[in-house]
């Protein structure tokens, strides 16, 4: 029972189909921003401004690593995670790897209400959402599958996931 990975851009909704995916798979399901929370006791921005980026992306690669012997995982990753190299490395030891995608412009909207996205605190528009995204590209493009949530309704995603899957056993 291989470990399904969801990578992507913030706001392409990793979290919200890795819940539907893992409860029609009988998967458990693994947030990986969720799990830094909780250990830290502490929200995302808070360990943004007070450690700094660096010291976040230190606590997701400890998260990754701590996940790494389980199986039978869905885990929605951060949007940066891949940006690690031991990260995408046991990504891709023990995991399928679905990355997630949406238009810069469904992206802004998406997370207009949102605050709780340090990288976008500053400047929240399409050309740093483009920008970010296409410096990751990259990355979020060494996947075993990628879907376009744009227009597409979650549950329709999880869907997708499945019969991909089912079609490779
Ligand atoms: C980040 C994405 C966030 C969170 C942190 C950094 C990024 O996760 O890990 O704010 O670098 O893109 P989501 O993709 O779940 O928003």
């Amino acid at each position: 029972m291989t470990n399904i990975v969801l990578t992507g851009f913030m706001g392409t909704g990793k979290s919200s189909v890795g819940k539907l995916l893992a409860r029609r798979l009988g998967y458990r399901f693994i947030d990986l921003d969720e799990m830094i929370v909780s250990q830290q006791k502490v929200s995302i921005n808070e360990i943004f401004e007070k450690y700094g980026e660096r010291h976040f992306r230190t606590l997701e690669e400890e998260a990754v690593r701590s996940i790494s012997e389980h199986r039978g995982l869905v885990v929605s990753t951060g949007g940066g995670a891949v940006i690690s190299p031991q990260n995408r490395d046991m990504f891709r030891r023990n995991g399928l790897i679905v990355n997630l995608t949406a238009s810069p412009e469904v992206i802004l909207e998406r997370l207009a209400q949102d605050e709780g996205r340090p990288l976008l605190k500053r400047s929240k528009d399409i050309a740093t959402i483009d920008g970010l995204m296409k410096e990751r590209e990259s990355f979020y493009s060494d996947a075993d599958i990628r879907i376009d949530t744009s227009w597409k309704k979650l549950e329709d995603v999880a869907l997708e996931i499945i019969a991909f899957l089912e079609g490779r056993n």
